[in-house]
């Protein structure tokens, strides 16, 4: 299979697969294989391969940092579990993340404190493993060029890349998607065999919420975007209008402002519904959602989302704006 977009590749495909899958088998050299599984369609792709390569050896990891959507936690457990049958521990974090965060406002700062804090999760995940391995994951060609690596310009450090501290206790770093786009990576997922609904899933950046909530993280803000974001996907993909979106979320610009509620003034937090089409994440336009549907996600996140009393929804391309705001 040729793919039909932007790529790097001078194979096809399954070919890119099968090397990928004895690269692997080769530079882990029989030691245990830790990947960092996310539930995004990168570390899947990268797990599927690893576990093809080195079978047993294969240890994923899952890091519940407490920015994931609502439910996310259980239905990537259970997706490789039960029906991949992966070795995955989860690592509920949510709490440790919160205290490390406590009071970080600068988002590059927040990227590279969740960044180390992942790899030091894994640390010690891999020392209660017993034999020191090789680290896996999902790292892709748009990470490594935005995070200013290989001469290009730093845009924003990615988790994955920017936020690696120097000292890393294991063999290796494994990276079978580094000079991989996003579309590649999916082609992958198809040719191993996982859902399509999977492997065409919408991006969800590394650190999760943390980028989609300004300012200082707190539970309750999290709480807040969490609930507000899985009415706004849940009504669009009822009312057939997810189709239209590359990407679709809420995020919490960290704004309060005066507002009425049962005839009394209340002072809450505002909510930014953002919905938009692209074909490779540098430019992106803003989908025309319907007014009515519009109205009706206000209305909802309005009165079910304690603490929120204002909704707006982004009018903003790429350029001027960026798909997440940050
Ligand atoms: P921006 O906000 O720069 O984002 O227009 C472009 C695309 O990248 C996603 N994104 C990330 N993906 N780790 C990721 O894996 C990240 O740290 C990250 N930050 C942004 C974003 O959701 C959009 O699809």
């Amino acid at each position: 299979m040729k793919p039909t977009f932007k790529s790097n590749l001078t194979t096809s495909i399954d070919q890119f697969v099968a090397d990928a899958i004895n690269d692997i088998k080769k530079r882990s050299n029989g030691k245990p294989v830790l990947c960092a599984l996310s539930g995004g369609v990168d570390s899947a792709v990268c797990a599927v391969m690893a576990q093809k390569a080195v079978g047993d050896k294969l240890t994923c990891i899952f890091v519940d940092t407490g920015f994931m959507r609502k439910g996310e936690g259980d239905f990537v457990e259970k997706l490789f579990k039960e029906t991949h049958s992966i070795n995955l521990i989860r690592v509920n974090a949510e709490a440790r993340y919160l205290k490390k965060l406590k009071g970080v406002t600068e988002p590059e700062k927040k990227r590279k404190i969740i960044g180390e804090e992942f790899i030091r999760i894994f640390e010690e995940e891999a020392k209660k493993l017993g034999e020191v391995g090789y680290f896996m994951q999902g790292t892709i060609y748009p990470d490594v060029s935005e995070s200013g690596h290989d001469g290009h310009k730093n845009v924003k450090s990615h988790h994955n890349v920017g936020g690696l501290p120097d000292i890393i206790d294991f063999k290796g770093i494994l990276e079978p998607l580094r000079s991989l786009y996003k579309e590649e990576v999916r082609a992958c997922a198809v040719a191993l065999g996982l859902p399509k609904e999977f492997a065409f899933r919408q991006p969800f950046p590394g650190p999760g919420l943390a980028v989609r909530v300004l300012g200082e993280l707190t539970k309750e803000k999290c709480d807040i975007v969490r609930e507000a974001d899985a009415i706004f996907t849940s009504e669009l993909e009822a009312a057939g209008l997810s189709e239209q979106a590359k990407q679709y979320f809420a995020m919490l610009p960290n704004v309060s402002s005066v507002g009425v509620r049962n005839s009394a003034r209340v002072y809450e937090q505002a909510i930014v519904l953002r919905a938009v089409h692209t074909t490779d994440f540098v430019s992106a336009s803003v989908v025309p959602l319907p007014y009515e549907f519009l109205a009706k996600v206000v209305n909802r996140i309005t009165t079910e989302v304690k603490g929120v009393n204002r909704v707006v929804y982004d009018l903003t391309p790429k350029p001027s704006g960026t798909i997440e705001w940050e």
